[in-house]
């Protein structure tokens, strides 16, 4: 079964799935081993970690391309890749898409942003938004151009980030599915989930919704399943842990000197081995290597 043909299928299941923002091969291998629904290779995330740069259209598609390979590789679990505006207009949507399924990507998601993007909750200068038209002939080059039936394309909308309100939201999200897209995210950046539960009231249903609790990051699954989500990504929380992990062992390291002394709050060589895969290098080793 391909990758997008398991989310395909695990949509159509009761309830949510969670899925997890990953920033390389690891993270996506240990959001597999903690039992979640599948992948998000996200744009905010890579950026941060590839290349220690805002998320802010400086990566380019081959960039953030590389590395949802590695994590298609390390996963079996479906993965969603953030593909930010598409990487330009609707033809070159076209090129994401099938680059993207090549790569074992089960679906991509596009925002209506002018492109160059900036990440949703940075703060300063005005937002843009592309015509609805514009971002719906993107979605239609998407679907025209994907390679198997199953993959999808999931349209995000920007509009409450921008200010620009519910009705604005509800229509861009409505626009978007009507074009073809598999699935629809209104993003937002209130503290609370309230507001996007009053778009989510007056939404068609006509395709599942997706969310990104980021900034209302109090609100529970069940809350959001209620409201009538079907896929919930938790989106940079790994790369965030893992920039406090490293901060607070180095500085450690730095005061005792004794790499021993993070020992409690690190992982042993032995449980790096086992998620990269030794145990399964040593049987091959002993299967097909001369015996020395
Ligand atoms: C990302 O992870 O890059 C996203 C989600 O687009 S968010 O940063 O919450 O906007
Ligand atoms: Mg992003």
């Amino acid at each position: 079964m391909t990758n997008a043909a398991k989310l395909r299928a695990a949509l159509k299941k009761p309830g949510a799935l969670k899925v997890v923002g990953a920033h390389d091969a690891l993270s996506a291998r240990l959001i597999e081993r903690a039992g979640f629904d599948g992948v998000w290779a996200s744009g905010f995330a890579i950026s941060a970690s590839l290349k220690c740069i805002p998320d802010a259209s400086f990566i380019t598609s081959s960039e953030q391309l590389e590395v949802e390979r590695n994590i298609a590789e390390a996963v079996s679990i479906p993965v969603i890749a953030d593909c930010d505006t598409g990487y330009g207009n609707a033809l070159n949507v076209m090129r994401t898409v099938t680059d993207r399924e090549r790569a074992g990507v089960a679906a991509i998601c596009i925002e209506d942003n002018v492109y160059p993007k900036r990440c949703s909750f940075y703060a300063g200068v005005r937002r843009e938004l592309i015509a609805v038209d514009e971002h719906c002939g993107k979605i239609k080059a998407a679907k025209a151009s994907q390679l198997s039936p199953d993959f999808m394309v999931i349209a995000r909308t920007e509009a409450l980030i921008a200010g620009w309100g519910q009705e604005e939201a509800l229509k861009r999200a409505e626009a978007y599915a009507e074009a073809g897209a598999d699935a629809v995210l209104i993003h937002s950046k209130s503290k609370k989930f309230d507001e996007l539960r009053a778009v989510y009231k007056a939404w068609s249903g006509r395709v599942p919704l997706v969310v990104v609790p980021t900034i209302f990051d109090q609100t529970t699954a069940e809350e959001m399943e209620d409201a009538g989500v079907k896929i919930i990504i938790y989106a940079n929380q790994p790369v965030r842990a893992a920039i406090r992990a490293m901060r607070d062992t180095l500085d450690l390291i730095k005061r005792d000197t004794r790499p021993g002394a993070a020992n409690d709050r690190i992982v042993t060589l032995p449980e790096v081995y086992d998620i990269v895969g030794v145990p399964q290098m040593e049987r091959d080793e002993r299967q097909f290597l001369p015996v020395g």
